[in-house]
């Protein structure tokens, strides 16, 4: 099955034992701009699943772009022996690297001491996300980025990377020069297109120069910016026509979206909102034009869609970025026939890209591994142990299946008759189905596991006492909360009764929206999309607050098509005859909302204490078992905990 994601393919000088590759993602796993060991782990990791190539994050090379925090540095010689170290460790798999260079142009926000940065582009055109006025690059400097992409490259090389890929796409500082928009420069850069794609142009040519004919060289660029203020599709289809007619190149990467537009930058980093393979008719578009391989990524988390790709022709290779965080076997696991055993990637950009933006080493919700492959890992254990988990949801089932793993005897119980927890409700919110993936991944697990599942029941004291595990992992989750406020003459509904099927009664609903995550945005869609009439009044600076930016933008779109009125800063104080009472959290002052008929409260849960009474059991004197608790047991937080300190408490039972 699947065999052409298996066909080899060279890209230039570079052979490749497969047309899964891994494309350019930031991590934060480096060190000061240098490559670390938890970097090269992370790639190692990746390589030993089975990917074909993996093309390193966006990499700094001069200093009018050089965050450390965030990037690797290029432009450092000091790079060149860790670089040399990650390029082994991959080689030993027979995967080739490639780095990626990148300058971002004005889209930075940050500096390194925390004042607002300065930033250049093309020109002084203010950054629609970023907020920032650039300088424009003065002319000298200009050429200097141009000499500079050279000798990073030189360096890349020199450490034993297979190729460069030279990042002209996504809006950033290539794609700044050469959209007319943004580059009013009056200089041999700026105004006819060969002036505008000259930077592009003369930068490739001299990295082809400094590498020589024995590396790959390739350009990732957007057909489609996904936004009015992106260079026009035709326009980017003209300047891959004019780079394959001077013929440095060895293969064009495709992908979508602009960073520098708040609608752009959601199709950079695309969540489970846009539609698997969304790039893969540009990439075909692409094709029909170039004779050199076309690579592909964007939302390809399945073998069968991977595969589809390649059959029609519309790409050469199938890139992924967060099917491989979340699963770094998934190559491996197609080959091998065991596609059903992959972990699939939901696209709910929490613990990779919500890391990413934070400035913290990216991980996965659902594979906690990734990101601490050198800190989280599995001891031999001392014997087995009988090992009683209660409650299935996302915690509960990680946990179940990881002491499984380790070779304890585990029973999972579960009081409903079904798995998953609160991620049962999660995954009927609008367009956001794929959530309920984390349960299907995690019962495929169970499935090949030796866990026993009893459903529709629970730990009693009279089993505990006559089976005597060893020990008891507490993943009961959470409960929903209601606001203490007085509500009278109206309907105060948990928005879990609502997500659950309960309707609210009459037209007119308000949302108190304490918690500003998932839950108040999606019980907004839910019943505007019902019909009724939906007002969201969020206690944070902005709704969604909590959630990954991206998850949010995207969400606040359909809401605003949908005439939700949302309304921030607002605490909700009480409700009586069809009035409902907020005060706003800064100045006190009261928000009114008039003609209501039903409140609907995202009030923060509270974590279910069903299992308290096990406590009372152990005693100094007599410690029978332990208890582990983890995930909203603990406190009320999101899937990626849960599932994090189902690991860690499975892999602490020696
Ligand atoms: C509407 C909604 C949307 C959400 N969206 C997201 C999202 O997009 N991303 C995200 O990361 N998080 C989201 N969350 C939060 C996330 O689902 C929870 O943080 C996560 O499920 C917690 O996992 P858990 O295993 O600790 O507990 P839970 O998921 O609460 O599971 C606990 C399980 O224990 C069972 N149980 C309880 N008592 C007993 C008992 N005595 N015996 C046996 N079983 C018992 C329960 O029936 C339940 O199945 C959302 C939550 C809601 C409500
Ligand atoms: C955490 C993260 C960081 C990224 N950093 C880069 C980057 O440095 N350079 C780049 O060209 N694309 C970057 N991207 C975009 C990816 O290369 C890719 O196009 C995108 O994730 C869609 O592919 P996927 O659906 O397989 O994840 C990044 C993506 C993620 C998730
Ligand atoms: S955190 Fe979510 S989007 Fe990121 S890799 Fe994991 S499943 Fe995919």
């Amino acid at each position: 099955m699947y065999e052409n994601l298996f066909e080899p393919i060279s890209l230039g000088p570079t052979k490749l034992r497969n047309r899964i590759f891994n494309p350019p993602h930031g991590t934060t796993l480096g060190a000061g701009g240098l490559v670390s060991d938890d970097l090269i782990a992370y790639h190692e990791a990746r390589a030993r699943g089975g990917a074909g190539l993996i093309i390193l994050e966006g990499m700094a090379f001069h200093p009018s772009f050089a965050f450390e925090s965030a990037y690797l540095n290029a432009g450092r010689d000091d790079i060149i022996p860790g670089m040399a170290r990650l390029s082994r460790a991959c080689s030993r798999y027979g995967t080739a690297v490639f780095g990626q260079l990148f300058h971002a142009g004005r889209s930075v926000r940050y500096s390194h001491d925390g004042s607002r940065p300065l930033v250049y582009s093309a020109s002084d055109t203010p950054d629609d996300r970023y907020r920032v006025v650039p300088i424009p690059m003065p002319n000298e400097m200009v050429w200097e980025v141009i000499e500079s992409y050279a000798t990073a490259a030189a360096r890349l090389a020199e450490a034993g990377l297979n190729g460069i890929e030279i990042l002209a796409s996504q809006g950033y500082l290539i794609g700044q020069f050469l959209n007319p928009r943004i580059n009013h420069r009056k200089d041999e850069f700026g105004g006819s297109l060969e002036n505008r794609m000259r930077f592009l142009s003369e930068s490739i040519a001299k990295t082809r120069h400094a590498i020589g004919t024995e590396k790959t060289l390739g350009v990732r660029v957007t057909l489609d910016e996904k936004t009015n203020s992106g260079v026009e599709k035709e326009e980017t289809i003209e300047i891959c026509r004019a780079l394959e007619k001077a013929d440095h190149l060895d293969y064009f990467s495709v992908i979508s979206g602009s960073s520098a537009s708040p609608d752009g930058w959601i199709h950079v980093f695309p969540p489970m909102a846009v539609a698997p393979a969304f790039v893969a008719d540009d990439a075909a578009q692409l094709k029909s034009i170039v004779a050199k391989p076309v690579l592909v990524a964007g939302r390809i988390n399945q073998a069968q869609t991977a595969s589809q790709i390649l059959s029609e022709g519309k790409a050469d290779m199938i890139g992924m970025v967060r099917a491989l965080i979340a699963d770094p076997d998934f190559p491996n696991k197609v080959a091998e026939n065991r596609s059903e055993d992959i972990r699939a990637c939901i696209g709910c950009n929490q613990a990779c890209v919500g890391h990413r933006l934070t400035h913290h080493a990216i991980s996965c919700i659902q594979n906690p591994v990734t990101g601490r492959e050198l800190d989280l890992k599995p001891q031999p254990i001392q014997s087995k142990r009988l090992v009683w988990v209660v409650g299935g949801g996302p915690g509960g089932m990680k946990a179940a299946v990881t002491a499984a793993g380790q070779g304890h005897k585990v029973v999972l119980y579960e009081k409903q008759s079904k798995l998953g927890g609160q991620v049962n409700l999660a995954e009927k919110l609008p367009g956001r189905s794929e959530f309920g993936g984390v349960t299907t991944n995690l019962m495929n697990e169970l499935d090949r596991s030796s866990v026993e599942i009893c459903l529709a029941s629970s730990a009693d004291p009279d089993a505990l006492h006559a089976i005597g595990p060893d020990v008891v992992i507490i993943s009961t989750g959470a409960v929903p909360r209601l606001p203490e406020a007085e509500v009278t003459d109206m309907q105060l509904l948990s928005a879990w009764s609502v997500i659950a099927g309960e309707s609210p009664a009459g037209q007119n609903v308000v949302i108190a929206d304490w918690s500003s995550d998932w839950s108040g945005l999606g019980v907004a869609h839910m019943l505007a999309l019902s019909g009724h009439k939906v007002r969201l009044l969020s206690g944070a600076s902005t709704c969604g607050e909590s959630i990954p930016a991206i998850v949010r933008d995207q969400w606040v779109g359909e809401l605003h098509s949908l005439n939700v009125e949302i309304t921030c800063y607002a605490r909700f104080f009480g409700a009586q005859a069809r009035t409902a009472f907020f005060q706003h959290t800064i100045n006190g002052e009261a928000i009114i909302c008039e003609d209501v008929d039903a409140i609907v409260s995202c009030y923060p849960p509270q974590s279910n204490n069903d299992c308290d009474w096990m406590s009372d059991l152990i005693t100094p004197d007599n410690p029978s078992f332990q208890i582990k608790k983890i995930g909203d047991a603990l406190a009320p937080r999101t899937v990626e905990e849960a599932v994090l300190e189902g690991v860690k408490a499975a892999w602490s039972i020696r």
